[in-house]
């Protein structure tokens, strides 16, 4: 019987949780963790073996290089340097992470990794398509974790809201994972009732809109604020994607994936629906969305596409 393997690329505090959700969770089987600070990535090795004996699934952890990666079925990509969020921008991360990610994605590509890679190193959008890029894998093999996150938060809002289950809402926050990811609430269903229909007869749907969307695009800040990092929300988001992907679920997440004519944008990586399974992303799933909600998902790839400029300087 085939072990399922997941490589997690960079042990901050983002990567361990990665590696702590998908041992707890029973995702992987087998884990090669790779840092380039030789002690940390030893440290992490040691406490995550400490628990294996008492995790309800089995699980083996290894310190690994990128040559190690080469059979992995699915990899996650962590690398960053959490303090350059201080500005509240991920951005600013962008001249420290690009450079890193040109740095080893050769050596991803030297070992034969030929699964999945998800990325979730800030800007998310713009370090997936660097990886895409250096790694030629077939479309869809590389994704980045983008507005998966953030939807989580808006499922969380909505949740608190509504007292509706968050898995019982259909909801989305779409873009930029940044500041000009947007929530298209013409899509925002509660198990096929549309939203805009139960606000007409129900006041705790008549809630106000904008500012739970300042909530989902300013979580992370909250998160931050008190303990400099996120973690949480983040691995558990990541742990979905590979757990979708090593089961083959065919399931629908917002994911940041590679544009080729979808909502009428190419050339970029952004948030969106897609269709997730085996082979990474397998479809993008194009929402009927309204003119003025186009409008905004054409607002934020230009953005996207501006702030991609910078990669010429780096
Ligand atoms: C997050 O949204 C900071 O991108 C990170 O949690």
């Amino acid at each position: 019987m085939k072990t399922r393997k997941v490589g997690v690329i960079g042990l901050g505090h983002v990567g361990a949780h990665v590696a702590y959700s998908l041992a707890v969770q029973g995702i992987a089987d087998e884990l090669v963790l790779v840092d380039m600070k030789e002690q940390k990535l030893a440290s992490e090795v040691q406490d995550l073996r400490d628990a294996a004996a008492y995790l309800p699934h089995r699980v083996s952890v290894n310190p690994g290089d990128f040559a190690d990666l080469g059979d992995c079925d699915v990899i996650v990509n962590s690398v960053g340097k959490i303090e350059l969020l201080e500005t509240h921008d991920r951005l600013t991360e962008m001249d420290f992470t690009i450079a890193a990610v040109r740095g080893y994605v050769d050596k991803i590509k030297a070992s034969g990794f030929d699964g999945v890679l998800i990325n979730i190193t800030n800007p998310c959008d713009i370090v997936t398509r660097e990886l895409a890029m250096g790694l030629g894998l077939p479309k869809g093999r590389v994704f980045g974790t983008g507005t998966g996150l953030d939807t989580s938060r808006l499922l969380s809002a909505l949740n608190r809201q509504t007292g509706i289950d968050h898995k019982s809402i259909t909801a989305y926050m779409l873009g930029e994972h940044g500041a000009l990811q947007f929530a298209p609430w013409s899509c925002v269903s509660f198990r096929g009732m549309p939203l805009d229909e139960l606000a007409k007869t129900d006041e705790k749907f008549r809630f106000d809109r904008d500012a739970l969307q300042k909530e989902s695009i300013g979580g992370g800040w909250v998160t931050y604020a008190g303990k400099q990092c996120t973690e949480y929300g983040i691995c558990t988001t990541a742990a979905r994607m590979v757990h979708i992907v090593l089961h083959d679920e065919k399931a629908i997440m917002p994911a940041s994936m590679e544009l080729d004519g979808e909502y009428g944008e190419t050339g970029l990586f952004a948030g969106v629906p897609c269709l997730i399974g085996k082979n990474g992303v397998e479809q993008i799933i194009e929402l009927p969305l309204t003119d003025e909600e186009k409008a905004k998902f054409h607002d934020c790839c230009e953005g996207i596409r501006k702030n991609m400029e910078h990669l010429k300087d780096i």
